[in-house]
C-alpha cells in the first residue's frame, strides 16, 4: 500500500501503459495466431488431399491398362510437389504397382484415395473378379500419399516469430509514445511543485514555466496569477509598514520638536531683546560684525522655530485677491537681492498681466521662496534657476527648473515628507510646507525632472473667475 503511494504519475502511466500493451498483443496473438494456425492447416490438408484425389484420377487409365511406366511419371510428378515424401499406387488386390520415395525426413502422415473406374456400370466385370473392389462403385486400386507436415509447421513458426518481433516493436514504440505523452503531462506538475517549494522558502520571484499542453498552461498560468498577486500583497504590507513606522517615528519626533521649539522660543526672545538692549547700552554701532552675526542667528532660528510650528499647527490662510504675477515678481526681486554677490542667475518668464487668485500673500511667497532657494542651492555655483509663468482658462501654473543634478527617483517619494532633508543645515520642512500652503490653496505641487536635467517643481493653482481686484 505504501509502496504503491509512492509510485508517481509517469511510472503509473507507463506501468499501465506496458500491461495494457501486453494485454491486447497477447489477446490478439492468442487468438488471431490459432485462428490462422487452424487456417493454414485446413488449406494444406485440403491442398494434399487434393493431389491424392487427382493422382487417383490421373492413375486409372495406367491401373487399367497395366502401364507402370505411366503410373510412375505420375507419382514422380507429385514428388515434385512441396511436403511430398512418398507416392505409392496399388491396384486392386493390393499390389503395389509403383513406389516412389524423395528424400524428405519423418515423420510422416498419410492420405489414401482409391482409384474409381470412371463409368459406375461394369463392362468387363472379367477385369475384376471377386476382387476387394466391387459392387456399384467399383474401385481398381489405390493411391497412397505420405507426406510431412515439417513444412508448414516451419512457416507457423516464422509466423509467431514475425508477430512476436511485430508485436515487440508496437510495444517499444506505444511505450515511447505513452512516455512521452506522460512526461509532458508531468514535467510542468513536477516544476510546479519546485517553484511552490521555492515560494515556502520565501523566494517569491520565481515563476512556473507553462508546459506545451494546454491544461498545464492554464494551470501554471493561473499559479503564477496567484504568485503576482501575492507579490502585490506582500510589496503593498510592506510598504504600508514602513510608512507607519515612519509616521510613528514622525509623530514622536513631532511631539519632541514641538516641545523643544517652545522651550526655544522664548528664551530666543529675550536673547533678540537683550541684543537690542547691549547695542543700546554700550552704543555698538549698527555694522558691528559680530552683534550682526549673533544677530542674523538668531533671526534664523527664530524663523526655523516659526516654520516648524506652521508646519506643525498651521493657521487658518488669510485669502485675499491677489495678483499671483506680481507676487512670483517680488519673491524673484527678494532673492536678487539676497544673491546680488552671487553667479547664480534667476531667469523669469512671467505675463506681464495681472492674473488674480484667492490667495494668502505671505504664505504663498515663502513656500514659492522655499521651492526656489531650493533650486538656487541644487544648482552649480554659476548655475540658472528658470522661473516661468503659464496661465490658461481655469489655472495659473508657475514652474522653477534648474540645472543641479535632478530628484534622485529611489528618495523622490521621500521629499515632502516632513524632516526628509539631504543638507547638512537643511530641516526637511521646506517642501512640507510648500505642500501645505499649496493644497490650502486648492493648489497642486509636482517634482519631476526636466529633459535638460536637474530638477523641475511646478505649483499649479486654480485662477479666480473675474481677473480684477474688487474695489
Ligand atoms: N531642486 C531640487 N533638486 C534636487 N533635490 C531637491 C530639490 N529640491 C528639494 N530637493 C531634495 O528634497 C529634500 C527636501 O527639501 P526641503 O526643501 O523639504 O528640505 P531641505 O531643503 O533639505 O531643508 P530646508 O528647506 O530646511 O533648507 C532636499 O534635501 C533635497 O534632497
Ligand atoms: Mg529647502
Amino acid at each position: 500500500m505504501n509502496l504503491f503511494k509512492t509510485i508517481g504519475i509517469h511510472q503509473r502511466l507507463l506501468i499501465a501503459a506496458v500491461v495494457l500493451i501486453s494485454a491486447s498483443t497477447f489477446t490478439l496473438g492468442y487468438f488471431g495466431l490459432g485462428m490462422i494456425n487452424r487456417f493454414v492447416a485446413l488449406r494444406f490438408e485440403q491442398r494434399i488431399d487434393y493431389m491424392a484425389a487427382n493422382l487417383a484420377i490421373n492413375a486409372e487409365l495406367g491401373i487399367l491398362i497395366g502401364e507402370k511406366e505411366l503410373l510412375k511419371g505420375l507419382a514422380i510428378s507429385l514428388l515434385n510437389e512441396k511436403d511430398i515424401a512418398a507416392v505409392e499406387i496399388e491396384n486392386s488386390v493390393g499390389k503395389i504397382l509403383v513406389k516412389e520415395a524423395g528424400n524428405l525426413s519423418a515423420p510422416f502422415e498419410t492420405v489414401e484415395k482409391p482409384v474409381v473406374l470412371s463409368e459406375t456400370e461394369n463392362l468387363n466385370p472379367g477385369l475384376n473378379p471377386g476382387g476387394k473392389f466391387s459392387g456399384e462403385r467399383q474401385e481398381i486400386g489405390l493411391v497412397r500419399i505420405q507426406y510431412t507436415r515439417e513444412g508448414i509447421n516451419d512457416l507457423l513458426q516464422a509466423m509467431k516469430l514475425r508477430f512476436v518481433v511485430a508485436a515487440m516493436v508496437l510495444a517499444g514504440i506505444f511505450c515511447a509514445i505513452f512516455f512521452f505523452i506522460s512526461r509532458s503531462l508531468v514535467s510542468p506538475v513536477i516544476s510546479l511543485a519546485g517553484v511552490a517549494k521555492k515560494v515556502s522558502n520565501g523566494d517569491i520571484s520565481v515563476r512556473a514555466i507553462s508546459g506545451s499542453i494546454p491544461e498545464t498552461r492554464k494551470l501554471a498560468h493561473a499559479f503564477n496569477e496567484m504568485l503576482d498577486s501575492i507579490e502585490d500583497g506582500r510589496k503593498a504590507l510592506i510598504s504600508a509598514h514602513e510608512k507607519m513606522a515612519r509616521q510613528e517615528a514622525l509623530a514622536e519626533v513631532g511631539k519632541f520638536s514641538m516641545m523643544i521649539a517652545h522651550e526655544v522660543k522664548n528664551p530666543l526672545a529675550i536673547m533678540k531683546s537683550s541684543l537690542e538692549m547691549l547695542k543700546e547700552d554700550f552704543a555698538i554701532p549698527d555694522d558691528n560684525l559680530f552683534v550682526n552675526y549673533a544677530e542674523e542667528e538668531v533671526v534664523r532660528l527664530n524663523d526655523l522655530i516659526e516654520s516648524f510650528l506652521i508646519f506643525s499647527r498651521p493657521d487658518k490662510p488669510n485669502f485675499a485677491l491677489t495678483d499671483l504675477n506680481a507676487l512670483v515678481e517680488q519673491v524673484v526681486a527678494g532673492f536678487e537681492i539676497q544673491y546680488a554677490s552671487d553667479k547664480r542667475k534667476l531667469i523669469t518668464s512671467i505675463p506681464s498681466e495681472p492674473c488674480f487668485a484667492e490667495a494668502d500673500s505671505d504664505r504663498f511667497s515663502r513656500a514659492l521662496s522655499n521651492v526656489i532657494r531650493n533650486a538656487l542651492e541644487a544648482g552649480p555655483d554659476m548655475g540658472k534657476v528658470f522661473i516661468s509663468v503659464k496661465i490658461s482658462e481655469t489655472d495659473w501654473r508657475v514652474c522653477v527648473r534648474d540645472q543641479g543634478p535632478g530628484i534622485d527617483p529611489d528618495t523622490a517619494d521621500r521629499i515632502f515628507e516632513p524632516f526628509y532633508t539631504m543638507k547638512a543645515k537643511g530641516t526637511g520642512l521646506g517642501l512640507v510646507f510648500a505642500d501645505q500652503v499649496v493644497k490650502a490653496h486648492a493648489g497642486k505641487i509636482s517634482a519631476g525632472n526636466s529633459e535638460d536635467g536637474g530638477a523641475s517643481f511646478c505649483i499649479t493653482i486654480p485662477v479666480a473667475a473675474k481677473t480684477e481686484p474688487e474695489t
